[in-house]
């Protein structure tokens, strides 16, 4: 059974990394991930650069990203003004989003939940219009950093709006890295009362461990797309505490090892996570990457 992997390293990882990496290392680490099997890239985020100064270059990133008809790239808008800097590059794709959770959204995205709804929508009729497809992203679902639990509620609402806006798929976010596999069952199985399991992925932080063990829980729940971060880099900067998203070589063994396949080729995976470790100048999170170049 084929499983869909969604790259978002380039994305959900550098924007939280002090290290600011020049435009052509970015280039060189996505072609390195598309040299690698991965069909599913987020490249960027077309955010304000004074909330995200690691990602003011989306727009050289995206007009110079390897052309492989095999790869589909993304990137983030909050807003048309985004929009209009994708299109610009010639992005087939863009994703949207926000939080289940008031306060998140507000210190994300300066505007409340209610307020976001018809600015998404508007980015979502456009992006329509112009033949781009939409992804969407629900955030805080698991747990917010600054109130706690969030009902499953909140998270159904988000994803009916985002689904009625026209998003072909919704990922559903555990920003902060809280989830347990017991939570992702709720949460999946009351989300499939109302979407279909076809249009919708996974996208877990491994802040406590418990990364994997969500995607397998996510796996008997029917889901088949799942986000991930090459070496495991990631966070969300408005999410204090929030560290990487689970490591795209760890998901891809241990997707590999169950008997599912990915088109991906692990060990030129592990030379891309080689690469953005050497260039960061850190060791990285992903434990599939440290054993292979222990080997
Ligand atoms: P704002 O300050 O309220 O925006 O920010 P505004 O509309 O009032 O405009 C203020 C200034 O920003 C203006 O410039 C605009 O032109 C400019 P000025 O007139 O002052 O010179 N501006 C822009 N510039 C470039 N591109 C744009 C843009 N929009 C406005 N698109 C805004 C609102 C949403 C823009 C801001 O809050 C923002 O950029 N937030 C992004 C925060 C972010 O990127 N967070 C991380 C991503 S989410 C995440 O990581 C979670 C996820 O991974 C899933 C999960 O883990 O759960 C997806
Ligand atoms: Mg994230």
């Amino acid at each position: 059974m084929q499983i869909q992997v969604v790259e978002v390293g380039p994305r959900d990882g550098l924007q939280n990394e002090k290290e600011l990496l020049s435009t052509s290392d970015k280039i060189r680490l996505i072609e390195m991930l598309a040299e690698a099997g991965l069909q599913r890239v987020e490249a960027s985020s077309f955010v304000n650069p004074r909330w995200i100064p690691q990602l003011a270059d989306a727009g050289e990133v995206c007009k110079s990203l390897p052309r492989d008809s095999r790869v589909t790239y993304s990137a983030l808008v909050p807003n048309l003004k985004g929009l209009e800097r994708a299109r610009e590059c010639g992005l087939t794709e863009v994703a949207v989003f926000m939080s289940a959770s008031e306060t998140h959204n507000l210190k994300n995205i300066n505007k409340s939940m209610a307020e976001t709804f018809p600015i998404l929508r508007e980015v979502a009729r456009e992006a329509l219009a112009l033949g781009m497809r939409v992804r969407g992203y629900v955030s805080t679902v698991f747990g917010c950093p600054y109130e706690g639990h969030v009902p499953v509620e909140n998270s159904r609402r988000v994803t009916e709006e985002l689904v009625s806006m026209g998003v072909y798929e919704i990922s559903i976010g555990d920003t902060i890295g809280v989830a347990t596999p017991l939570q992702v069952h709720e949460v999946f199985a009351t989300l499939v009362k109302d979407v279909t399991t076809e249009r919708l992925a996974g996208h877990f932080h491994d802040t406590r461990g418990t990364g994997l063990a969500n995607v397998t829980a996510a796996l008997d729940e029917g889901i088949r797309v799942f986000d991930s971060s090459i070496g495991g880099l990631g966070g969300c900067p408005y999410a204090p505490g929030a560290s990487g998203n689970i490591s795209t070589e760890d998901l891809v063994y241990m997707l590999h090892g169950m008997g599912y396949e990915t088109r991906i080729d692990l060990e030129k995976l592990t030379e891309a996570g080689a690469y953005i470790q050497k260039l960061l100048g850190r060791v990285l999170p992903s434990k599939v990457l440290q054993a292979s170049l222990a080997q």
